[in-house]
């Protein structure tokens, strides 16, 4: 009899025991479920806005290939410098969608052949506010939608749209800001040719500290360096627009 009742607390415990374990495991499953989706979700949006991107890319030719280079570069500057991993993905994709407000600037100006004036000047420079409203709705790209806003601030708050200076600017925007240059300078304008890889790196060392955050050029640089088909397309590039 003893036994018997020692016994059946004993059994009530291992049978809780395991539909608690069976629970937890169930629970794993289902937060598994949860993070798979919830990828695929962003993995979704990105599509989407990738698909904007291309839109833009046919109505602007100057980025053609633009995005993706800056995207591209954007990622390498980040993982040199040791970001993780979330966050190099997300310069990156910040990167690659960084001029997307362009597409809520009119044609006429985004295809203009000459010099834009002042008052074209006024409409063009709102493309980075556009772009971060365009991407502001999801939350998982907050930290993207900053580094494209800021992506043509300055080091020494010569930019815009805010004129932020220094570590104020989000470093993302600050690295995109390194490959963007990079890549205006080695395309062709309606008032120059591309300038040499050389001539442009030279550029970016004249700018480091000075518009230019340092250590992202510094960065950039050994990596623009190691790439042994560094812009191979630049004279067959045709460009029309020059940075903005
Ligand atoms: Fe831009």
């Amino acid at each position: 009899m003893a036994t018997r009742v020692n016994a059946a607390p004993g059994d009530d415990l291992t049978v809780a025991y395991r539909r608690l374990n069976a629970a937890y495991q169930q629970t794993l499953r289902y937060a598994e479920d949860v993070r798979r989706l919830y990828q695929q979700v962003q993995r979704a949006i990105y599509q989407s806005l990738l698909g904007l991107a291309n839109a833009l890319e046919a109505k602007d030719a100057y980025t053609r290939g633009h995005s993706e280079r800056v995207g591209a570069w954007s990622r390498g500057v980040a993982a040199a410098l040791g970001l993780p991993p979330g966050e190099v993905d997300m310069i990156g994709q910040a990167g690659l969608l960084h001029d997307i407000g362009k597409i809520g600037i009119p044609e006429g100006i985004l295809r203009k052949p000459g010099v834009l004036d002042p008052e074209e000047w006024t409409v063009m420079r709102n493309h980075p506010l556009i772009g971060a409203q365009i991407v502001a709705p999801f939350d998982f790209f907050t930290g993207g939608a900053l580094m494209i806003r800021h992506h043509h601030e300055r080091w020494d708050g010569s930019g815009y749209p805010d004129g932020l200076a220094g570590d104020e600017i989000p470093l993302g925007a600050r690295i995109i800001a390194v490959a963007d240059v990079y890549d205006a300078l080695t395309s062709n304008r309606p008032y120059r040719a591309a300038l040499s890889h050389a001539t442009a790196l030279e550029h970016l060392t004249a700018s480091a500290g000075l518009t230019l955050d340092e250590d992202a050029v510094g960065v950039f640089v050994g990596l623009i360096e190691a790439l042994s088909t560094t812009k191979p397309d630049v004279d067959a590039r045709s460009v029309l627009r020059p940075s903005s």
